[in-house]
C-alpha cells in the first residue's frame, strides 16, 4: 500500500507536515481560548534530556511534572539521574501509560503517577517542576510557584510566564516533535526567588565601632532594588543578585570619614539573612561575618504575589 507521504511530490510532503504542526499548534491554541486543560502532546525525547541538563536534576531532586502524559520526564530523570517524584495527569489512559514505562525502565520505586487535576497538586515536596503546559496555565500557576521553597527550579517547555524573566531560555530542533513532523522547542528555567522586599538592620563592626545599616529593599520577581542608610546618608544598591536563597548586592557609602565599598553576600532565610561582608576603602579592607533581621515586610511587586497590594507589615 502507498502511504501518504510517498504519494506526495516534495511541495506536497511539505505543505502535510506544515497542516500537521498547524493542527498540533492549533490544538494547543484552542485550549489556550479557554479550554480548562492542555491537550496531550508529547515532549520529544532530546528536549526531555536537555530540560533535565537545564534543572540540574540529581539525585538529591524530586521532580513533579504538571501533566505528565506517559511520564517520559519523570522517568528518564529518576532512570538517568536517580531523582525521586510523581507525574499527575487529568487522563487515566496516560497515568497508565506512565506506570508502565515506569515499570519498565525499573523505577518504580522512586516515581508514581497520579491522576489528579494538577490544580488540586500540592507541590511543596518539589525541587524541580517541569511542564508542557500553555501560557494561560502557566500564568494561574505562577502565584502558586512563587510561594514554594526558594531554590526550587521551575523547567518549561515551550511556554514562558509573563513578565517573571527566566534565568535561561535555549531553543533547540527537535526531530521528533508534533509526531514526527520536527520543529524548534523553547525551554525556559527559573529559580523561586526568595522573599526580600522589605526592611532590614543590620550592624557591622568598622574600624572598632559598632555601625548600624538600614536596608530597604523592592523586589519584583528576582530583581532587587533599594538602599542603605547608614551614617545619616543613603546609598544605592547596586548589581543585587537573588537566585534562590542566595543574595548578593554592594553599595558604596561614606562610614568614618571615608567612601568604602560594601559587598554584601547571604542566604536568605525567612526574616534572616546571614553571610559575609567585604568591605574595601582607603584605609580599610576586610571580610565579616554579616547577618540583617528583617523588621518590616513589603509587597513585592511580582504582580500576584499574596503579599501584593499589603502596606508593609511588621515581618513574622
Ligand atoms: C502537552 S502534554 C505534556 C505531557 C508531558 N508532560 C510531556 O511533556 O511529554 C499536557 C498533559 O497535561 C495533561 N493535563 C491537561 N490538563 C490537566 C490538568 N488540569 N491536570 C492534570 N493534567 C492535565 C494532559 O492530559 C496532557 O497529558
Amino acid at each position: 500500500m502507498q502511504t501518504l507521504a510517498a504519494g506526495l511530490s516534495p511541495l506536497g510532503l511539505k505543505s502535510t507536515i506544515s497542516i500537521v504542526i498547524l493542527l498540533a499548534s492549533a490544538a494547543l491554541a484552542s485550549a489556550y481560548a479557554g479550554e480548562a486543560n492542555v491537550p496531550y502532546v508529547p515532549t520529544p525525547q532530546v528536549v526531555v534530556d536537555r530540560m533535565l541538563e537545564i534543572g540540574k536534576v540529581g539525585p538529591q531532586d524530586y521532580l513533579i511534572d504538571l501533566g505528565s502524559g506517559d511520564g517520559r520526564i519523570v522517568v528518564t530523570a529518576a532512570k538517568k539521574y536517580g531523582a525521586r517524584g510523581f507525574g499527575v495527569d487529568l487522563n487515566p489512559t496516560r497515568i497508565s501509560e506512565a506506570t508502565e514505562n515506569a515499570r519498565q525502565a525499573g523505577v518504580v520505586d522512586k516515581v508514581a503517577f497520579y491522576q489528579r487535576d494538577l490544580y488540586a497538586t500540592d507541590l511543596s515536596q518539589a525541587t524541580v517542576i517541569t511542564m508542557y503546559l500553555l501560557p494561560r496555565v502557566n500564568l494561574e500557576l505562577r502565584p502558586r510557584i512563587l510561594d514554594l521553597k526558594p531554590g526550587t527550579r521551575i523547567v518549561s517547555h515551550d511556554f514562558s510566564m509573563g513578565e517573571w524573566k527566566p534565568e535561561l531560555h535555549e531553543e533547540l530542533e527537535a526531530k521528533d516533535k508534533y509526531g514526527g513532523s520536527g520543529g524548534r522547542s523553547d525551554i525556559y528555567l527559573w529559580i523561586v526567588p526568595a522573599k526580600v522586599a522589605g526592611t532590614w538592620q543590620s550592624e557591622l563592626q568598622v574600624h572598632g565601632k559598632p555601625v548600624p545599616y538600614e536596608i530597604a529593599m523592592q523586589q519584583q520577581f528576582q530583581t532587587v532594588s533599594g538602599s542603605v542608610r547608614v551614617g545619616g546618608r543613603t546609598a544605592k544598591i547596586e548589581n543585587a543578585i537573588l537566585q534562590g536563597e542566595r543574595l548578593t548586592f554592594e553599595f558604596t557609602a561614606d562610614v568614618g570619614g571615608a567612601p568604602i565599598k560594601h559587598q554584601f553576600n547571604g542566604r536568605v532565610d525567612g526574616a534572616n539573612i546571614a553571610g559575609t561582608a567585604d568591605l574595601s576603602g582607603p584605609k580599610l579592607q576586610s571580610r565579616m561575618d554579616w547577618s540583617a533581621t528583617r523588621t518590616t515586610r513589603a509587597a513585592s511587586t511580582s504582580g500576584n504575589n499574596a503579599l501584593m497590594g499589603a502596606a508593609v507589615s511588621p515581618t513574622h
